[in-house]
């Protein structure tokens, strides 16, 4: 398996211009405001603090770049969604990110984020199928299974993958995390390892 020797923050981007240098291969991180984006890149490293969480929403505002084993990157990113945001402000978000998302070659894959407790959320569903048309490669992760009973995380599972296939032939990689217990680090590492090894 994947062994996180090394995982050092690089730089916060207030653009994509101002990203690294395209120079390795890189793995972001995005969906809803407080979904857990931050909390799961310091699971996945082993970090506490190396990602900056909060408990109250957009707390992530810039792209931070973190380099692992000093080799490839995980990027966080802030999220969409957020409630008291204005629409110029959320124009503004679309602008920002579709810009890094459509100007990263080296970005390999997106991971995008859902709170497994919810039922499938429009803002969400246009987020996917906008990355799908613009062929951006990502996969699913719901996160915060530590909340919810494993009745109804296979529930939400199965009828989110139902409202998928109305838009989908086939399904995105698909995984359940969970930042607190660990859950799903050893899938998520190895989904990378093996990236990683096929490029
Ligand atoms: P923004 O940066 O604001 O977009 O949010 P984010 O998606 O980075 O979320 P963040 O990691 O900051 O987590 C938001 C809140 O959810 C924090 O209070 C975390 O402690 C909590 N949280 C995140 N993941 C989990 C999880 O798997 N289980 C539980 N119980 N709480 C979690
Ligand atoms: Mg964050």
């Amino acid at each position: 398996m994947l062994k996180i020797k090394n995982a050092e923050f690089v730089v916060s981007a207030t653009d994509y211009k101002k990203c690294p240098q395209n120079d390795t291969y890189e793995f972001a991180f995005i969906g809803r405001s407080n979904v857990g984006k931050s909390s799961l890149i310091n699971m996945l490293t082993n970090r506490k603090n190396l990602a900056k969480t909060s408990s109250t929403p957009g707390k992530t505002q810039l792209i931070n770049h973190f380099i692992i084993n000093d080799s490839w990157y995980l990027v966080d990113l802030p999220g969409y969604g957020y409630a008291k945001a204005a629409k110029t402000e959320r124009r503004k978000w679309e602008k920002f990110i579709s810009n890094y998302l459509i100007n990263r070659p080296n970005l390999i894959n997106l991971f995008v984020l859902l709170d497994s407790r919810h039922a499938p959320q429009k803002i969400d569903l246009e987020f996917i199928n906008w990355c799908g048309e613009n062929n951006i490669p990502f996969s699913l992760i719901f996160t915060k299974i530590d909340k919810i009973a494993s009745s109804q995380l296979s529930k939400n599972l199965t009828g989110y993958k139902k409202k998928l296939k109305e838009q989908w032939e086939e399904l995105p990689p698909i995984f359940v995390s969970s930042s607190t217990s660990k859950h799903g680090q050893e899938q998520i590492l190895s989904y990378i390892d093996d990236i990683l090894k096929s490029i």
